[in-house]
């Protein structure tokens, strides 16, 4: 079933066009995206939703940061993204008019399903879930769904589910926002972005070759460090989680402007820095962030646009084609995971199979 491919996870990883086809499929028409996909009383329901809380696990719970600040930029609605082991002893307090969402690949990770049963004994508007398994429990005990369309998913870590993810709270991102007056130009342009998101992950995938190459620099590393801002702070981590969970190789991903309250002191020259970056208001400060970086003797790798390239100072720069605040966490996700996936394959390691992992955690 991998057909030509080495590895699951790599398949996995060339599916994604596909994947997120197949997620936007019947939810987008004439440039709107369709209301009902949320449940026949969506549109009440969106305007009634003051607040949102997001919770999952992993991979999961770095999708949910990323639509935490869509969800503030674009809806101005407050949000919050939260871990589901924390979130289900911590007596979360519930404002009225508050939404509970919760993110999970397999429908059935016992922190994120045991965060549901309690939510549903808080006031809170509704429980929606994003998942990608339909027969689950989460999709069972929830009140809203809207279904990743990812297909099956063999290896261990996430790949083409985190993408689905990211493009179902993309398509609440937008309809929440509309429905709190989002700007129409600004709306018009998140949904097409979304629609033009498979041709520019094809586009994005064609850098294989050339990230493979960078993975031999990492083959002998103990340690890296992940920075980004923003949306991609959250990119960083996801970039950092696939690493450790299949190369073994230590990595931390910190928001670039915490570096010099403490990390900055961990680089030297075998420290690799892996920095993703799209061209948005934060990038004059993330370069100066680099800067920091290069002074220290740093090896930085660079997943940036061409626009933001231009004058950075890096050993090693990736162009990523150019994409807008909502396809932008998704593009340069992508890169994170090839580099993972080559740096495995170099090590030696399961790729498909890490050690001390299982796909669907069902025990806390
Ligand atoms: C990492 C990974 C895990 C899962 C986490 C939640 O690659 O796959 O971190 O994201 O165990 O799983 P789901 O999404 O099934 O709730």
């Amino acid at each position: 079933e991998r057909g030509e491919y080495a590895h699951y996870m790599l398949k996995e990883i060339h599916e994604q066009a596909q994947a997120v086809t197949d997620t936007l499929e019947g939810r987008i028409a004439g440039g709107r995206i369709l209301t009902q996909i949320f449940g026949v009383d969506a549109a009440q329901l969106l305007a009634k939703t003051d607040a949102v809380h997001i919770i999952a696990c992993g991979t999961s719970y770095h999708a949910g940061l990323v639509a935490r600040y869509w969800i503030e930029q674009l809806a101005g609605v407050p949000c919050t993204a939260e871990i589901a082991s924390e979130y289900r002893y911590r007596d979360p307090v519930v404002k009225e008019g508050t939404l509970f969402l919760t993110i999970s690949q397999s429908g059935e990770t016992a922190d994120t399903l045991a965060a549901l049963k309690l939510a549903k004994q808080r006031p809170y508007l509704a429980q929606m879930a994003i998942c990608n398994v339909p027969e689950s429990s989460i999709v069972r005990e929830s009140s809203l769904v809207l279904m990743t369309r990812a297909g099956p998913e063999i290896g261990v870590a996430s790949t083409k589910a985190f993408t689905t993810q990211l493009v179902a709270l993309a398509l609440f991102a937008l309809e929440l926002a509309r429905s709190k007056g989002l700007d129409a130009e600004r709306y018009a342009d998140g949904v097409r972005q979304l629609e033009h998101l498979p041709a520019l992950i094809g586009e994005t995938l064609k850098l294989d070759g050339e990230i493979q190459a960078l993975a031999a620099h990492f083959v002998d590393k103990q340690h890296a460090l992940f920075l980004g801002r923003g949306t991609h702070w959250p990119v960083a981590m996801e970039g950092a989680l696939k690493l450790k969970e299949i190369s073994y190789i230590h990595a931390e991903a910190y928001a670039a402007g915490e570096l010099k309250h403490g990390p900055l002191a961990l680089v030297d020259e075998n420290m690799p820095v892996i920095a993703v970056a799209p061209n948005d208001r934060l990038i004059d400060k993330l370069k100066s962030n680099l800067e920091e970086v290069r002074a220290r003797g740093g090896e930085l790798y660079a997943f940036v646009d061409e626009t933001v390239a231009h004058g950075l100072d890096a050993a090693h720069v990736v162009i990523l084609p150019a994409a807008g605040e909502i396809a932008a966490p998704v593009v340069s996700t992508l890169p994170l995971q090839l580099l993972s996936y080559h740096v495995a394959v170099l090590r030696g390691t399961d790729v498909d199979q890490p050690r001390n992992l299982a796909k669907s955690v069902t025990v806390e």
